[in-house]
């Protein structure tokens, strides 16, 4: 079973356009040939500007939220077809951030998943567990009904295109990984989910990622595990040279 693994960088809120055209030149060349797909989910700012670099190349542009409606009344919010005009490819919902600061809930990941989807755009599906929730023993069970409430209504055929990124809340920012055991295990029970709820097929071509404090020290090992196919990379996709590192991570 082969799964091309998928490396994205998550920028959150950093880089002005010109910094992120600066970052972008420096990135080309360095994951020229890379044998993973290689994203950067970037600021809706940047969007513009790190397309028209990245056209041709073999980095897709991600943006990291969307709001499900079309087009109206909803000030501040980027519409699909916003987003896919200017070449993006990929959107990240659900993460945690989100959930936690915005008000993000499953129902509205499920909303946006749908929306993404049909519109051609492949979601970043985030999933992941608090330090107060690994502690009680419940990572499983609530990782699994986020995956359950966010997957709700989406046919097999567009599941199989959905890349979930497990990302422990935990181990994000704080230089506290998941030991490459721990993720796998969250990893497997997402991919049992997905089995459970669209078959083994389904779930053996399905991409998880693992995200937190993943860099070039422990890419390898985390990448290496049966059911990690790739990363979601925030603070070291910030510099070209650690987040290609990570793309290159078989050295
Ligand atoms: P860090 O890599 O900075 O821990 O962030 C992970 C993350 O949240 C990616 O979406």
């Amino acid at each position: 079973m082969s799964r091309k693994k998928i490396v994205a960088g998550n920028w959150k809120m950093n880089k002005t356009p010109s910094e992120a055209e600066n970052l972008v030149r420096e990135l080309i060349p360095m994951v020229e040939g890379a044998d993973v797909d290689v994203v950067v989910c970037v600021p809706f700012t940047d969007i513009c500007a790190v397309s028209a670099l990245t056209k041709g190349t073999n980095i897709a542009v991600g943006a990291q939220n969307m709001h499900f409606e079309e087009s109206g009344a909803y000030t501040g919010e980027i519409s699909a077809d916003m987003l896919l005009e200017l070449g993006v490819k990929y959107v990240v919902l659900g993460h945690s951030e989100r959930r936690q600061y915005f008000a993000e809930t499953c129902e509205t990941v499920n909303k946006k998943a749908k929306v993404a989807l049909a519109k051609g755009l492949v979601p970043i599906v985030c999933c992941g567990e608090s330090l107060a929730e690994r502690e009680l023993g419940v990572t499983a069970e609530l990782v699994r009904s986020q995956v359950k409430k966010a997957f709700a209504g989406i046919s097999a055929q567009d599941a199989a295109k959905v890349v979930i990124a497990y990302e422990p809340i935990w181990a994000i920012g704080t230089g506290k990984t998941a030991t490459a055991q721990q993720a796998n295990e969250v990893c497997a029970v997402i991919r049992g989910v997905i089995a459970e709820l669209y078959g083994q097929e389904t779930a053996d071509v399905i991409r998880i990622q693992y995200g937190g404090s993943m860099n070039e020290s422990n890419a390898a090992e985390l990448m290496g595990q049966s059911d990690i196919d790739g990363g979601l990379i925030g603070g070291a996709s910030l510099k070209a040279g650690s987040f290609a590192q990570i793309v290159k991570y078989k050295g």
